[in-house]
């Protein structure tokens, strides 16, 4: 399989193409990235190291009106779409780039796969689309309706409709995938996790949202990356497939355990202000990829987190190159960025 892979500098992309590359031995990947500052530095040269013969990178925006002609040339079998802004803090303080890339840039990448030869297309969506759940609400199937309440929620509900309006007009081959909440090695020190890891090793306050009882629905990053294989592999065109490990906790749950593997004392929990519209709780049913698609989480989260809080315990020097000032002025020398990142130093915590 030819594949094209957007966004595979971030955190859930470069896990898949790890997998992919592993899992196929005769699959080639291309990995289209713009190099935001979410991608690590170090990531294109970590991920060309993998397999350079079935590898390779192409910095380029999702975006760019220009990449018709280029994909057409190459002739893929599939497309992968991971290619977002992610980071909700973000999203608040920076909205217009979020519909640039999550919006304009997937209503771009649907048109370059139909010119392409009409290649089946997977998108990669998230749980956030449904919005807020109460505690006693049943956890949220593919049918239910889409109630986004942040702006990075709203624009990614907004490319999970256009995509589906794509296959029904155009008789596209799309494919959604709604994941919930991440955790693994690789992710960037802004998200939930990451963040609380280096705060807690530099003795740190960890800043909690609000009363910190938000429920999440926690998967590791790997079973994710299976469940859109299966998706891709297997789906039925035109379907919303829900990953989940049926893994719901509430944030300070999670917090605590953190820092209970890292020895770290609950002291260094210190709550502010809750984050505007922040959801209360996320709840996946999974039912239909479990059934149809004989896909099911393999990791369990006592054992995901043991991995993820050692490799972040391994792998200082590669967090502490993105945190802080000097990742910023770094980033801003080395890419011409059109996004500009904006009060990222105000950004300390996310679902
Ligand atoms: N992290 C989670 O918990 C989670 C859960 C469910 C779904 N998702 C979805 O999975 C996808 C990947 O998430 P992630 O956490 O790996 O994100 P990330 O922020 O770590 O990585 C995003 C990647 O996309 C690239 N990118 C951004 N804008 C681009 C553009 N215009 N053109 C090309 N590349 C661009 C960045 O450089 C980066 O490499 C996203 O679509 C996200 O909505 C994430």
């Amino acid at each position: 399989m030819k594949l094209l892979v957007a966004g595979g500098c971030g955190f859930i992309g470069s896990h898949f193409i790890e997998y992919f590359l592993k899992t196929y031995p005769k699959a080639h990947i291309t990995n289209l990235d713009c190099l935001t500052y979410a991608a690590h530095p170090d990531m294109p040269a970590h991920l060309a190291r993998l397999d350079p013969n079935r590898y390779c990178f192409v910095p380029k925006d999702i975006s760019d009106p220009m990449l018709k002609s280029w994909v057409k040339e190459f002739k893929f079998d599939a497309i992968v779409n991971f290619a977002a802004e992610t980071h909700v803090d973000r999203s608040i303080l920076d909205p217009d780039s979020f519909v640039r890339t999550n919006v304009m840039g997937v209503q771009n990448l649907l048109a370059v796969a139909r010119e392409g030869g009409n290649i089946r297309f997977v998108h990669v969506s998230t749980d956030e689309v449904y919005g807020s759940l109460k505690p006693t609400d049943a956890p949220s199937v593919e049918a239910s309706a889409l109630d986004p309440n942040s702006p990075y929620a709203a624009s990614k509900a907004a490319a999970d409709l256009i995509a589906l309006a794509s296959s029904r007009t155009y008789k596209q081959p799309v494919l959604i995938t709604r994941c919930t909440n991440n955790y693994g090695p690789y992710q960037f020190p802004e998200k939930l996790l990451p963040l609380l890891i280096a705060n807690a090793l530099e003795n740190k306050s960890v800043p909690v949202y609000g009363d910190g009882l938000q429920v999440r629905d926690w998967i590791y990053v790997v079973d994710h990356c299976r469940g859109i294989d299966a998706v891709l592999q297997k789906g039925k065109s035109g379907e919303v497939y829900n990953i989940s490990a049926c893994g719901e906790a509430p944030n300070i749950t999670v917090i605590k355990k953190v820092l209970d593997l890292l020895g770290k004392p609950h002291s260094l929990i210190s709550f502010v202000g809750d984050r505007p519209a922040h959801d209360r709780r996320y709840g996946l049913d999974s039912t239909k990829i479990r059934t149809e698609l004989g896909w099911k989480p393999l990791v369990s989260f006592e054992e995901g987190l043991k991995t993820t809080v050692d490799w972040y315990l391994q792998n200082v020097e590669w967090w502490k190159k993105v945190r802080g000032s000097d990742y910023q002025k770094y980033y801003q020398a080395n890419y011409d960025q059109k996004f500009v990142v904006k009060n990222a130093n105000k950004s300390e915590v996310n679902s």
